[in-house]
């Protein structure tokens, strides 16, 4: 079994897939780097977050996935400011399916004052949540100890796969490999927006195996 937890398959509502063609397509690369879970996460943002379209859209795919076998499931890659705005006491709505995971992403601009709060109103309401991509992020660029204390508090961290794509000096690919060095990280993920992002999933893989 090998779950990718955060990709952009769903057409037409984010930046990621824009057909049903492309995400069939998604799908195929996905298998052919042998994932068997897909967990879709279009962005949840502040700006524009249309659920009931996204529900539609990902009834569209789910009918190949499954012919296909593979397993394939609804979630959001949630940003810290659209959750503000949608409310964290009904952060559930935007967990997976089924689930309590929610997969949060801040602002490349940098990791908000106060999140340590609202990382704490959503544990206390049992739901599990996976930091996106803690890579990008500078403070955590500049001070592994910001990624270690998200990790305290509760948070998983997800490695997206398009890291390895930098220069070895590339202040993403180093932050990724100190993270993992580390054991701070908990999961890689492709973060595929296009076909050819999957070809990132097997080489991060490679890289950063976990068990
Ligand atoms: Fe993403």
């Amino acid at each position: 079994m090998l779950v990718d937890r955060h990709c952009h398959l769903v057409p037409g509502v984010d930046d990621g897939s824009q057909s049903l063609q492309e995400s069939v397509a998604m799908l195929h690369a996905a298998q052919k780097a042998g994932i068997t879970h897909v967990i879709c996460t279009p962005h949840c943002k502040r700006s524009h977050f249309d659920k009931m379209l996204i529900e539609e859209r990902y009834g569209q795919v789910l009918p190949y996935a499954t012919a296909m076998g593979l397993h394939m499931a609804l979630g959001y890659e949630v940003h810290y400011d659209g959750l503000l705005a949608y409310g964290t006491d009904r952060a559930r709505d935007l967990c997976t399916r089924r689930t309590m995971n929610l997969l949060l992403e801040f602002s490349l601009r940098g990791i908000p004052f106060g999140y340590e709060q609202t990382l704490y109103d959503l544990t206390t309401q049992g739901i599990d949540v996976t930091i996106a991509h803690p890579e990008r992020y500078p403070e955590v660029q500049d001070d592994i100890g910001v990624a270690r204390n998200l990790v305290e508090m509760g948070c998983h961290l997800q490695l997206s796969a398009n890291c390895i794509a930098k220069g070895p000096f590339n202040p993403l690919r180093t932050t990724a490999s100190k993270l993992y060095k580390e054991g701070l990280v908990s999961y890689v993920a492709s973060d595929a927006h296009r076909v050819d992002d999957y070809a990132y999933f097997e080489q991060a893989l490679e890289r950063f195996p976990l068990s």
